[in-house]
């Protein structure tokens, strides 16, 4: 029997909100600094993620599928304190060239601001826990499903309107990317909805207003 654990997760999110008053899925904390069109900088604060490496392969969603399975086990107990954890969105997949046609892909779970001491994952899942710096991201959004297909035309339509938002903006304003190939793709929405979905590219950026390490 294959599970699909990503689809499984996904599909839940919703059936949370009917059977129960509609709490709110819990996502990272940011404030937006800057709209344009097609783009948004947004600042982060600081977050914990657990991330799953799927190194060296070429498809986005198998990768997807293959991490999350793991992040899945550690999501309903598989850690040190056996909790389990408060669902949250986005599943986020970021993407970097590992070889040519081969990328490494980590697959994340945002951890819950209300979870506090983050358990340590059992081993055998090789998950690492992340904690991230507030930053700012340079944000694509997208409807539609994210796939092996469609992901890179989204990624460099992000780039193209930062290329524009650069070359059109005062230099205070100005947008870098820190790493022009390296993105990640967050995924909002169970799988059985066909329409309403959305997805975003993420790029890491620096701007005004971003913090300087
Ligand atoms: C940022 O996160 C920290 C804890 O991680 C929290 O204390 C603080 O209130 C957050 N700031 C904002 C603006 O949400
Ligand atoms: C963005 O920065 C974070 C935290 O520094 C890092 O873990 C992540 O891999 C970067 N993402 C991309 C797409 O480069
Ligand atoms: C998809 O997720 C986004 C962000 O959480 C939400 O605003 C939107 O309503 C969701 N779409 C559907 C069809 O549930």
């Amino acid at each position: 029997m294959e599970i699909h654990a990503l689809h499984h997760y996904l599909c839940l999110l919703p059936l949370f909100c009917h059977l129960l008053p509609c709490y709110a899925i819990e996502s990272p904390q940011y404030i937006v600094l800057l709209t344009a069109p097609d783009v948004e900088i947004r600042l982060y604060n600081e977050s914990v993620w657990i991330s799953a490496l799927v190194p060296a392969s070429n498809s986005f969603q198998d990768s997807t599928e293959d991490g999350f399975h793991r992040l899945y086990q550690y999501i309903h107990g598989a850690n040190a304190n056996s909790l389990r954890l408060k669902k949250t969105a986005p599943i986020l997949t970021s993407i970097s060239q590992a070889a040519v046609n081969s990328c490494n892909h980590y697959v994340r779970f945002y951890l819950s601001r209300q979870v506090g001491l983050t358990p340590q994952p059992n081993p055998e899942l090789n998950l690492q826990v992340e904690k991230w710096r507030s930053h700012c991201i340079a944000v694509r959004k997208f409807s539609g499903f994210a796939k092996d297909g469609n992901i890179d035309k989204e990624k460099l339509g992000l780039v193209s309107s930062l290329d524009r938002l650069s070359s059109s903006a005062k230099s205070k304003n100005s947008v870098i990317l820190e790493d022009k190939s390296a993105y990640a793709v967050a995924q909002y929405n169970a799988s059985f909805h066909l329409s309403g979905r959305l997805n975003e590219v993420w790029m890491n950026v620096s701007a005004q207003g971003c913090p300087l390490y």
